[in-house]
């Protein structure tokens, strides 16, 4: 077979080299916090990517250090092994305590899920603390900023009130007009929604999208699942050890800790352009799930004339109809003719012991094979018409 075996263990866009487009750009980071009961690392050995412009959500559950990951990107805490890069700059190497802490007030943005605006302040005023802080911008033209930040979260009315007179959700807001107050290109945010009703929570992520669009990085935490589907990209932590977030999106069924037993398990293959990954009536011995590029999946008739009936994306999986329905390849899956397409595999055996222990992703993964089946049949019947025999995946 003409692949080429890249690692061990799965690479993903969490590993990128640093580019000019990378805002966050994690190596190897750890965390261990050292107390009288003794030592615990709760972050082992983060790598992790964030490109200007995402949009990206961060979930895992209480305790499984998403704070702490966030701190570090903060330079609120510091890292007790590995590298972190923020737009271009390290900020733990020959950087002092205060040298980051002015850096941190120029370029970041950060909000917190109990706002932390100063009660005798109104917000207008909150807004403008930053800019004394960081020493930006004229001393004059600081309420006008404020103000024109205020309106950009649709604010304007309520400047002039103290923040207990506002709506918790107005409260965010606010706190998050602060934070942009001198426009850094980066914001993060633990929790934003935490203790806001969904209408507001939306309010704010509504605002957040935007701030996205208009380039900025943004960076959340969030225990809410409805909310990661409005981010471009969602990062899971369990334990301390992102999942890869091919295998997520492929299987979000699963368990977390399944799924970062396929992250580790999984291996990557490189197919170029038009190779044969399955061949039909081949013995399938992986489940396949595509990190980039492109493939194919062609049907024969006796002719031996081919139809390109699918095509599958990154985030998509192929394999397991032949996987749990005994051994055999009912197409043949190609990679792509644009290019390479670039999988992620789990061994046969790995994946149907996953499988028996996880039994709502093997009836959603049932499922999908049924279709599959179904459509496979009806192309059959009217003899290869082009459709789409492979469920899209978001
Ligand atoms: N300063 C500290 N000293 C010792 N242990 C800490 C410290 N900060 C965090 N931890 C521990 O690290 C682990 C991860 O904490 P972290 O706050 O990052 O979790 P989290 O994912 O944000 O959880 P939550 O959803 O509850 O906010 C927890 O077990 C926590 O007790
Ligand atoms: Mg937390």
């Amino acid at each position: 077979m003409s692949t080429r075996r890249t690692s061990r263990k799965s690479t993903s866009a969490q590993h990128a080299m640093s580019t000019p487009d990378a805002m966050i750009d994690m190596h190897g980071v750890v965390k261990t916090f050292r107390n009288a009961a003794g030592e615990f690392t709760v972050l082992k050995g983060v790598d992790l990517t964030i490109n200007r412009g995402e949009f990206v959500s961060i979930v895992g559950k209480s305790g499984s250090g998403k704070s702490t990951l966030l701190n570090m990107i903060t330079g609120i805490d510091h890292p007790t092994d590995g590298r972190v890069v923020i737009g271009g700059m390290d900020i733990y190497t020959n950087v002092t305590e205060s040298q980051r802490s002015k850096w941190r007030g120029r370029n970041l943005g950060i909000v917190f899920q109990f706002f932390q605006l100063m009660p005798m302040l109104t917000l207008l005023e909150n807004v403008m603390l930053p800019m004394d802080y960081a020493e930006l911008y004229d001393f004059d033209e600081r309420p006008k900023r404020a103000m024109e930040m205020l309106e950009l979260v649709g604010l304007e009315k309520f400047a002039n009130k103290l923040p207990i007179l506002v709506s918790t959700g107005q409260q965010q807001l606010a706190a998050i007009a602060r934070a942009l107050a001198c426009e850094p290109p980066l914001l993060v945010a633990d929790e934003p929604t935490g203790n806001l009703d969904t209408r507001s929570a939306n309010t704010i992520i509504d605002l957040f999208e935007e701030l996205a669009r208009r380039g900025k990085t943004v960076v959340m935490v969030t225990h809410d699942p409805s909310l990661t589907s409005r981010t471009t990209r969602n990062i899971i932590i369990a334990d301390g050890e992102l999942i890869n977030e091919t295998v997520a999106k492929a299987l979000p069924w699963l368990r977390h800790r399944h799924m970062m037993e396929f992250t580790k398990i999984a291996e990557t293959q490189i197919y170029p352009a038009k190779t044969t990954i399955i061949s039909r009536d081949g013995h399938v011995e992986n489940f396949f799930m595509i990190h980039k590029g492109e493939v194919e999946v062609v049907l024969l008739d006796r002719r031996k004339q081919e139809t390109v009936i699918s095509r599958l994306k990154p985030g998509e999986f192929f394999g397991e109809i032949e996987l749990l329905r005994g051994g055999r390849s009912i197409a043949n899956v190609r990679a792509g003719a644009d290019g390479p397409v670039e999988v992620l595999t789990i061994r046969r055996e790995d994946f149907k012991r996953v499988m028996d222990q996880s039994p709502i992703t093997m009836d959603a993964v049932g499922k999908i094979v049924q279709e599959r089946l179904d459509a496979h049949r009806a192309a059959d019947s009217r003899k290869f018409r082009p459709f789409s025999l492979f469920r899209r995946r978001q």
